[in-house]
């Protein structure tokens, strides 16, 4: 890079799913200088192209930015953000061809562990990153983005060979505002989180109640289903303590809720498989019992079919 430049210089960035988490990253990295193209729906690509994103955010300001939209992808750019929901990849992904894609940088942000190695097989000239996100940030009409919490915090792995392209995408996001994390274990970025969102996730979901009324109504399912997954993450080779996760849980505000409890409210599909069933699935692989996890990933299925 010479004088004047940065990483944002000359970066493109196609955002596959511009909703809470896609809008608010595609928001900043374009108000930054970064050539940021959303993929989406006709009416959601043309409400964009006309009017922008506006995102309204304690942390980084109201303020709203142009971005190119299209619903498929048409040239080649360095870094495709995923961000649409686990149960909208499939359909999603169309949009964004391999042969155009080439051997861009995949960077899924979906919650969840398997999707890494679906995108793997779908652009396997592509690097694909595990990434993930700390944020609360919701669409609440297409283009429009409500930043709640008072952080973003981007995780990313860098193993060879992308390592360079990695921390050029992390520099471009800091200088946007966003922490970012990057570290070199797959296995633990991806279940780090997982250890305390899919506890967080089944049990206020099932109960319809907060993050404080669970750990006092349903305490004991609790503490299994936290046993359950850290024994699941170390065997995906994963560093998972239980007794942290559980302190972690005593420790968030009482109010706390999980989006997949505010899609079951909303009566939209719900990311269980994503989450409840890819432990089920990997706790299966390795041996191990998981009869809590497995009772309310069975009870929500049931509740809600399709999910
Ligand atoms: N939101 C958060 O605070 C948060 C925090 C951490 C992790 N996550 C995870 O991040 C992922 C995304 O969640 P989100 O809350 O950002 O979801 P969201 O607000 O519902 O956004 C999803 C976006 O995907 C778009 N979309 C759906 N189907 C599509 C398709 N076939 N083609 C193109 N675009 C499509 C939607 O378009 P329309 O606008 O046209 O409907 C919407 O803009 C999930 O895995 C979630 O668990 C979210």
């Amino acid at each position: 890079m010479t004088d004047g430049q940065n990483a944002l210089t000359g970066l493109r960035v196609a955002v596959l799913g511009p909703g809470g988490v896609g809008g608010l990253l595609a928001a900043l990295l374009a108000r930054a200088g970064a050539a940021v193209t959303c993929l989406a729906s006709a009416t959601t690509a043309e409400r964009l192209r006309a009017d922008g994103i506006r995102v309204e955010s304690g942390q980084f300001g109201d303020f709203t930015t142009s971005v190119e939209a299209a619903e498929r992808l048409a040239e080649p750019v360095d870094v495709l953000l995923v961000t649409v929901k686990a149960t909208q990849l499939d359909d999603a992904l169309e949009r964004a061809p391999a042969d155009v894609l080439g051997d861009a940088l995949v960077v899924p942000l979906l919650n969840g562990v398997e999707h890494v190695d679906h995108l793997r097989r779908r652009y396997p000239q592509a690097g694909v990153v595990p990434a993930t996100i700390r944020v609360e940030s919701t669409r609440t009409a297409p283009g429009l983005i409500q930043h709640g919490s008072p952080f973003v915090t981007v995780d990313l792995v860098a193993v060879p060979p992308l390592e360079q392209r990695v921390r050029r995408l992390a520099d471009a996001l800091e200088r946007t505002g966003v922490t970012v994390r990057v570290g070199d274990g797959e296995a633990a970025a991806l279940w780090s989180k997982l250890n305390f969102l899919a506890p967080l996730a089944l049990l206020t979901t099932a109960a319809q109640a907060t993050a404080g009324e669970v750990r006092a109504s349903r305490r004991e399912d609790l503490v299994a289903i936290i046993g359950e997954v850290a024994a699941v993450a170390r065997a995906e080779g994963a560093p998972a303590d239980e007794d942290q996760v559980v302190a972690f849980f005593d420790g968030v505000p009482a109010g706390m809720r999980s989006s997949m409890q505010r899609d079951a409210t909303a009566g939209r599909p719900l990311e269980l498989d994503a989450i409840g069933g890819a432990v089920v699935r990997a706790a299966t692989r390795h041996g191990i019992a998981v009869p809590v996890t497995a009772r309310y990933v069975d009870e929500l299925r049931e509740r809600h079919p399709g999910s």
